[in-house]
């Protein structure tokens, strides 16, 4: 099993790293394998909306983001680490969403299959400063549509309120356990019981958390 975990923020040793490497920690590496993409390092545009990718399946752009296909298409599980911005994903993870346009083209337009016949698993590490209701809505909205076209399902995520200056989320021990926690299951549970009780594995599948 392989997990892609991306970054999404552009503070480096900011709050979703800090929780990003708590989820790590619980990984048991004999059953997941990972990587950690941080976004803000790479060199990648967004969708420019050429359409090449109906004809082709593959995005005509060159850059960073030509190492991150393959890595998508191999993955068992996508885990997106952001920090809300104007009560959405960063403009980082925007950019990254809608590269997925090629993968929407493959799915929709050229009507193929997952190249692996993989169903990519997507979790959310994602936390804000304020304790808006609705804080996570949209980042949950954009996840879901973004793993259809992988034929990926969201099976939940971690969402943390009230967290803003840089690094504040050491205050909280509990909620790095908690995402070391649900990895260290992740590792432990079969891909079945993952998709069917989520929430055993203490991660919140609402769809406005
Ligand atoms: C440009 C920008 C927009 C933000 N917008 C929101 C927001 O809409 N709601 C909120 O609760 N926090 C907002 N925040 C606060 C961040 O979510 C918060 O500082 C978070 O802890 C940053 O995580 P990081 O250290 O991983 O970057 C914003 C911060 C920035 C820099």
């Amino acid at each position: 099993m392989y997990l892609l975990a991306i970054h999404g923020s552009p503070r480096k040793n900011g709050n979703t790293d800090i929780l990003l490497d708590s989820f790590l920690k619980g990984i048991k590496k004999e059953a997941i394998s990972f990587e950690k993409i941080r976004l803000s390092k790479l060199n990648y545009k967004p969708c420019i909306g050429c359409g090449e990718c109906e004809i082709t399946g593959e995005c005509v752009l060159e850059d960073d983001f030509k190492e991150l296909y393959p890595k998508i298409l191999k993955a068992d599980f996508l885990l997106i680490a952001t920090p809300v911005f104007f009560y959405n994903h960063t403009s980082y993870v925007q950019a990254f969403y809608e590269r997925f346009q090629a993968f929407w083209a493959r799915k929709y337009i050229l009507k193929l299959p997952h190249p692996f016949n993989k169903t990519p698993k997507g979790i959310l590490l994602c936390l804000g400063a304020t304790k808006g209701k609705k804080l996570f809505e949209s980042v949950v909205r954009s996840f879901k549509y973004v793993l259809d076209t992988v034929y990926g399902v969201y099976i939940g995520g971690l969402f943390i309120r009230g967290i803003d200056k840089k690094g504040e989320i050491l205050d909280h021990p509990e909620y790095l356990k908690l995402a070391e926690d649900i990895a260290s299951k992740l590792s432990i549970f079969s891909e079945e019981e993952i998709i069917k009780s989520p929430e055993k594995l203490g991660l919140n599948k609402s769809t406005s958390p």
